[in-house]
């Protein structure tokens, strides 16, 4: 089967000045550093890491917002067009992206209805006249009413406003989101309101996500498969359920016993990461995660280890894999 989106060894480098004045040094700093992935109809792939990793980077290759240093992006097969071109603008149509924050997403100074449209003005996907009622369809299909049509984004609160950038992506039937960060301006009360609306819509329209976030929790909720990204790279992928239950890169598993556990009490296989990622321009020698494992050994100073596919099917980037006794294989 042709998975609907395929990005394969993606990279992007970014020239940033380390430093100050005039005689700072320019260095090379790889935000996204050979990346693959595939996402399938109607499926959710969930991407976590701390900040900084490269995942809104991932987000924006994925859709063409931004054009990769190197590797590809395919959707349904067909290579990615260049942005901007009317190839492009067509692919763009069945695939949208929802940011974080949605009052940032928002234009004050007009009615929430006219922005819901917007996109079918700019695809000409519809004629005019079947606008509204199309916008009428999918507000309720998002749980708004018809009547917040007029309202203007300050006179809603965060959750519908967040249902209103919702309608408006979905307003070109698209087959894939990209959800970043979804919920995270969201006050936790209203998280699981939207959390339970995105399962809905894609229970009912088939809709795949590339779902973003650095809550574990969520992502366990709403993926069936989950790419772990340290520092530009992937260190592990596969399927959710597993992973989560068995984690098996060192990094994957302090992501997950940092989750809490409802009930409390702290899990007694806990792993601390210590401190934070080191700088994406001085990325360490050998394994990028080994300053902070504490199963580093040698090879993984000097070595850096190749994700690697196991027997079911996950993929590993770690040297110490195998090793029964330190438990962590899959
Ligand atoms: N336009 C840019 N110019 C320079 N550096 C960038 C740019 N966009 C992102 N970066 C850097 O790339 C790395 C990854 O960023 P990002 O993809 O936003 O991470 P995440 O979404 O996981 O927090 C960060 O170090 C960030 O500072
Ligand atoms: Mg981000």
């Amino acid at each position: 089967m042709t998975a609907l989106l395929k990005a394969t060894d993606l990279r992007r480098e970014y020239r940033v000045q380390t430093g100050r004045g005039p005689f700072a040094a320019k260095a090379v700093l790889r935000a996204v550093d050979g990346v693959s992935f595939e996402i399938e109809a109607g499926r959710t792939l969930g991407l976590v890491g701390e900040s900084g990793c490269g995942k809104s980077t991932t987000g924006k290759l994925a859709l063409g917002l931004i054009p990769p240093t190197s590797g590809t992006v395919r959707h349904r097969g067909v290579a990615m067009p260049p942005a901007g071109s009317t190839a492009w603008r067509e692919l763009r149509r069945k695939m949208q992206m929802v940011y974080q924050d949605p009052l940032g997403a928002l234009d004050r100074r007009l009615p929430v209805g006219v922005q819901i449209i917007e996109p079918l003005v700019i695809h000409a996907a519809l004629p005019p006249n079947e606008h509204r009622e199309r916008a009428r369809t999918v507000m309720a299909a998002v749980g708004l009413q018809p009547h917040q049509f007029d309202s203007y984004p300050h006179e809603l609160s965060g959750g519908q406003r967040q249902r209103v950038v919702l309608a408006r992506a979905l307003m070109t039937e698209p087959s894939l989101l990209v959800c970043d960060e979804p919920i995270s301006a969201l006050d936790v009360s209203i998280q699981a309101q939207v959390v339970n609306l995105l399962l809905d819509l894609q229970d009912r329209l088939g809709i795949a996500y590339l779902f973003i976030s650095h809550d574990l929790r969520v992502v366990r909720q709403v993926s069936h498969d989950v790419a772990v990204m340290y520092l530009g790279r992937i260190v592990e992928q596969g399927e959710a359920e597993s992973l989560f239950a068995q984690p098996a890169h060192p990094y994957t598993r302090a992501l997950v016993s940092a989750i809490p556990v409802t009930g409390g009490g702290p899990r007694r296989d806990q792993l601390l990461l210590q401190g934070d990622p080191p700088s994406p321009v001085d990325v360490p020698a050998g394994c990028a995660f080994h300053p902070r494992c504490p199963f580093a050994v040698a090879q993984c100073r000097s070595e850096r280890p190749a994700l690697e596919v196991l027997p079911d099917g996950r993929q590993v980037a770690c040297h110490r894999v195998h090793e029964p006794a330190l438990g962590i294989a899959a």
